[in-house]
């Protein structure tokens, strides 16, 4: 039995994680560690109520009492962090939190996790690893040509990808200075079910399915690489079993898409299959964002080479899939969009 400490698991890309490895694995035990901000939601993980496979803990990964209680009690084999503050319009309006939650929440974890895993005389724990789940936007933004690759050096633009780029520095000094066993693993945009309706594709479905308008931020000309979100739990799964300790994996399906094509997709599946009033009327040029990365594009030959990884869902059947499952769980989204899930955490977790 492995047992994985994994922080950030009611939010999007986590709660998929979670969902994936019990399912995958009869020989997995998860502790969640999620502090629920708006974009935690414990409905996500209603399935696994009574699996004993899963434990969920509310509480910070800043918390260094907490988390260090947490070591004391299970003893993990592995620590996946994927909490953190993740919309680069908020970190517009609230660099600190970000920094907080995403620099020295992930130190807090490192120093708790060295504190448990490292002894002067037994040096490291034997097979256990760290992995930082990061993104991108490290790299910070590209021409029309050319991709990310590991080596390319790190040039955040936002303050979500400067805390990103922080952690991901911090990690690393983990490693080179205290040979910690870690992986980083950066990861293009995601979209999939229960991502939270600020971001692109499921604030689209949702404004579509309510007859709002669609934003679409300066020309609607910004590339974004989009990976089905249940490649990216395979790609993290398979670097934690097999990766290299200290490498970074960059993982991405070479599928870049404008933000117009994006938009007028989400359209024309809903004005076909759902509602016909849904029209290309909707979408609505509004300013820009601020510092705009123009275009990500990331090269996963590496984990693709040495790893064997390789992303199973293509977007025109992903993006189906996910349409689909925002259409067939309205009710999630409404009590997402509502806040009346907190209500509904409140009661189920008191
Ligand atoms: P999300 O915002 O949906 O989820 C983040 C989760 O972290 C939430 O459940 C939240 O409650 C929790 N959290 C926030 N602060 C916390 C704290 N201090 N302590 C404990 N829990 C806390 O984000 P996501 O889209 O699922 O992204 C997950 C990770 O993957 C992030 O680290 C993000 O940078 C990275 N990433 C995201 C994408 C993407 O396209 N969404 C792509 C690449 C990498
Ligand atoms: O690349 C990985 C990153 O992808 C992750 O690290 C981030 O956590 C994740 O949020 C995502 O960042 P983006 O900024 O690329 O995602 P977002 O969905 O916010 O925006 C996608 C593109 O769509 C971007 O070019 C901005 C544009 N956009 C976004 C919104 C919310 C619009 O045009 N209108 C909108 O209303």
């Amino acid at each position: 039995m492995k047992t994985y400490l994994v922080t950030g698991g009611a939010g999007f890309i986590g709660s998929n994680f979670v969902l994936y490895m019990l399912d995958k694995y009869f020989d997995v035990k998860i502790v969640n560690l999620d502090s629920l901000t708006y974009a935690g939601n414990l409905e996500n993980l209603k399935s696994l109520e009574k699996n004993p496979h899963h434990i969920f803990v509310k509480g910070d990964i800043g918390d260094a009492e907490l988390v260090s209680d947490l070591f004391k009690k299970y003893s993990f084999d592995y620590v996946v962090n994927f909490a953190a503050e993740s919309h680069v319009d908020r970190s517009i309006k609230e660099p600190e939190l970000f920094a907080k939650t995403n620099v020295m929440g992930t130190v807090n974890l490192l120093n708790c996790t060295k504190n448990a895993w490292y002894t002067e005389e037994n040096g490291w724990a034997k097979g256990v690893k760290y992995l930082q789940v990061s993104t991108d936007e490290v790299y910070g933004s590209l021409g029309d040509t050319g991709f990310f690759m590991e080596d390319t050096p790190l040039d955040p633009h936002s303050p979500y990808s400067a805390s990103k780029a922080g952690a991901d520095f911090m990690v690393k000094a983990y490693g080179d200075t205290f040979q910690m066993p870690i992986n980083i693993t950066r990861c293009s945009n995601n979209y999939g079910p229960y991502q939270f309706p600020e971001k692109l594709v499921p604030l689209l479905i949702n404004n579509c399915l309510n007859h709002k308008d669609l934003p679409i931020y300066g020309d609607g000309l910004n590339v974004r690489d989009w990976l089905f979100v249940a490649d990216h739990c395979k790609a993290i799964d398979m670097v934690l079993r097999q990766g290299v300790l200290g490498e970074v994996y960059n993982v991405g399906g070479h599928n870049e898409r404008t933000n117009l094509q994006i938009i007028k997709k989400v359209i024309s599946y809903i004005n076909e299959n759902v509602d016909e009033e849904v029209t290309e009327k909707l979408m609505t040029y509004v300013e820009d964002r601020k510092g705009h990365d123009k275009r990500y594009g990331i090269a996963p030959d590496k984990i693709k080479a040495d790893l064997g990884w390789y992303p199973e869902t293509t977007f025109e059947v992903g993006i189906e899939k996910t349409i689909k499952w925002y259409l067939d769980n309205k009710e999630w989204m409404a009590n997402v969009t509502t806040g009346d899930y907190q209500k509904y955490i409140t009661k189920m977790y008191k």
